[in-house]
């Protein structure tokens, strides 16, 4: 089989009703991994992390991505930038982990020989360069690189002639604006090591087809779990989104006490739970009184990293019975995220055998069918010049959309 041969896909290309998944090797094969990498992750805006974990100049935090080590700052001007964290003398990471720029020059210190970098690149002292000749500090700043911000999200781009984050996300931020998330704080990060391909958990998170299974000890036991009460709205860009009718938080289980409810919701935001999903892989629960999100950090064919970043008003996070309530989310979270961990690890398994074949989509998973077929067009090269989903409803069957049914 050709993975890079358009012909290997034609029944991935057929409308959801139709459709095959992807074949297997898309999830175990370190080539088609690779080309990913190349057409995906070096091409497009990556989500790194929530600005307020750097609330002040001078702060940073670094981060591997797709195998570049990253170091994310925020300026003295309070701009956030972000470099590839190797040190312009022999390459070292110039730091790991958190912290902030210290010392008189308020810079970043390389940890092997010591040259110091401002919180702008550039470099700041070059100790034991004075004998070097023709070395001249200005010619040795830190690689930057495109970094830009939406709702308190620091995105990356590796591809300096890549388009504005804003045309990628399209009328993503629009869609959100009543969420309020630039003013909301992420309260915990929490991380994990996981034996799956990224698509394999992109995938999970963006059908709910698997919630009566997977999730029948927690989430599934709340009010309005049935299929057909969902629906996928209609976008215009890189981004798709599921939405779930349904009383009170999703957040949290059944019957446990939770927060007020964002008062500047509009919609159908107000109205149940929106799963927004940004291409390539991060995902967002947005509830009625929080937001949580799943950043991705790929690691190989068959190996990924997740993040979960649980993040609430910052009038919520100021209540006296924040810290005892709050508890009653992370809980949820801590028990959903590991039941899908677990299954996600158990599909790679299975598609991981020689004898696995491509499946078949049910009405229920016109998001995974959507995903498999953004990742086609990249890593095929098929140019769009506006990326859009016919939005439709489980209670229409009978009228849905072109990318639904023929
Ligand atoms: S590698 Fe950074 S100072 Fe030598
Ligand atoms: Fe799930």
């Amino acid at each position: 089989m050709d993975l890079f041969d358009p012909r290997t896909y034609a029944n991935v290309r057929k409308p959801l009703l139709e459709a095959e998944t992807l074949p297997p090797e898309c999830y175990t094969s370190e080539a088609f991994y690779k080309k990913e990498v190349e057409t995906i992750f070096m091409k497009v805006w990556n989500f790194v992390g929530r600005a307020d974990h750097i609330p002040n100049a001078g702060d940073y935090y670094t981060l591997d991505f797709v195998g570049v080590p990253l170091l994310i700052v925020r300026g003295e001007d309070n701009k956030v930038r972000a470099f590839v964290n190797s040190c312009r003398h022999r390459g070292a990471k110039v730091v790991t982990g958190t912290g902030s720029a210290t010392g008189a020059a308020k810079g970043i210190k390389c940890g092997y020989h010591g040259w110091i970098y401002k919180t702008d690149g550039a470099l700041a002292a070059a100790p034991g360069m004075a004998a070097s000749k023709g070395f001249d500090k200005k010619d040795y700043p830190l690689r930057s690189l495109k970094c830009s911000m939406w709702a308190g999200f620091v995105f990356v781009n590796f591809d300096d002639a890549a388009e504005p984050l804003e045309a990628f996300l399209g009328n993503l931020p629009q869609a959100f604006a009543s969420y309020k998330m630039e003013e909301m704080t992420c309260t915990r990060l929490k991380e994990y090591e996981v034996a799956c391909n990224w698509k394999i958990y992109v995938e999970n998170a963006m059908e709910a087809f698997h919630v009566p299974h997977v999730h029948r000890a927690s989430i599934n036991r709340q009010r309005g779990s049935v299929q057909n009460d969902r629906t996928f709205d209609s976008t215009k860009g890189n981004w798709v989104v599921m939405h779930k009718e349904h009383e009170g938080s999703r957040a949290i289980l059944l019957g446990d006490e939770g927060f007020e409810r964002i008062a500047s919701l509009e919609g159908k935001a107000g109205r149940g739970t929106y799963y927004p999903l940004m291409f390539p892989s991060t995902m967002l629960g947005c509830a009625i009184d929080c937001m949580w999100y799943l950043e991705i950090h790929p690691v190989s064919a068959n190996r990924m990293k997740l993040l979960v970043g649980s993040c609430f008003p910052k009038s919520t996070v100021e209540r006296p019975d924040f810290e005892r309530i709050s508890q009653n989310y992370y809980k949820r979270w801590d028990m959903t995220t590991q039941e899908d961990l677990d299954i996600s690890v158990v599909q790679q398994e299975g598609v991981s055998t020689p004898f696995s074949v491509p499946g078949r989509l049910s009405e229920h998973e016109p998001l995974v069918h959507a995903i498999d077929n953004w990742v086609l067009d990249y890593v095929l090269g098929v140019k769009k010049k506006v990326r859009t989903f016919e939005g439709f409803s489980l209670q229409d069957l009978d009228v849905l959309p072109e990318n639904v049914v023929a």
